[in-house]
């Protein structure tokens, strides 16, 4: 153990070891879905009704350091599981809905950068932000982002983790295979995003500017991604073709 890395030495403690290394861990925990790639996928209830589930996506930046996109409710243990992976630098609010659980995230890593998406520090003026992305030009090593355009609804901030060619969404992207949950279903149904990897209807008809939208189609397509991360529903790895069927909404 000595000559192994905090992180391995963590994974070899929840059981993972180097052989599962680039396996996904469900359902507790900590999803490993890359060399410097994490997630927290956690049961959470919109509204304390609807069960959408939500994932915390732990992006390794080039120095090590850690960037948590979107956080979802930690505990003890799951602060100690990031602690053993590196320090958190960042903390991200990646659209104007998701950012419940950003306050005791920032408490738990003092130290880290918070940033928020755009127009979330009017909503959330009890929250404190070194600043909005877009407004601000915080560079994360090896993340890319950008702010998906025309759509005022959303807000939303993609990132790009160059070394996994991971893209990371928040509610940009749904993917939600099943829901043993009537409502769930029901919902994901109506929304165009049951079973499928897919824009929400909702997100679609939020956005006002294709224009502007469509940039953030090309920006998607030139990063050629292999894996999309969403905060409701699967990782979802890219096969061909299916990114371009995906966005064709916006690049028709
Ligand atoms: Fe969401």
């Amino acid at each position: 153990m000595g000559t192994q890395s905090p992180a391995t030495r963590f994974f070899v403690r929840v059981g993972v070891g180097r052989a599962g290394y680039a396996g996904r861990v469900e359902p507790q925990r900590i999803e490993v879905l890359d060399r410097g790639l994490w997630a927290f996928a956690r049961p959470f209830r919109a509204l304390d009704t609807l069960e959408v589930g939500a994932r915390m996506t732990v992006l390794g930046l080039e120095d090590g350091a850690l960037l948590l996109h979107s956080p979802v409710r930690l505990d003890d243990a799951d602060r100690e599981a990031i602690r053993a992976v590196g320090p958190v630098r960042a903390i991200v609010a990646p659209n104007l809905w998701h950012h419940l659980f950003f306050g005791p995230a920032a408490e738990a890593f003092p130290s880290a950068e918070r940033w928020a998406a755009p127009g979330l520090s009017r909503r959330r003026k009890d929250l404190s932000f070194h600043g909005e992305l877009g407004t601000a030009q915080p560079i994360f090593p090896g993340v890319e982002w950008h702010v998906v355009g025309g759509s005022r609804l959303l807000g939303e901030v993609l990132f790009f983790h160059r070394a996994s060619r991971t893209l990371v969404a928040t509610d940009f992207f749904f993917h939600v295979l099943h829901r043993d949950d009537a409502l769930a279903r029901t919902y994901y149904t109506l929304s165009g995003t049951y079973g499928r990897f897919a824009s929400s209807r909702l997100i679609r008809a939020a956005v006002w500017d294709r224009a502007a939208a469509r940039e953030t189609a090309r920006w998607i397509l030139d990063r050629d991604p292999r894996r999309v991360t969403v905060c409701h529903g699967e990782v979802f790895d890219v096969t061909p073709g299916s990114l371009e069927s995906a966005l064709r909404w916006l690049l028709v």
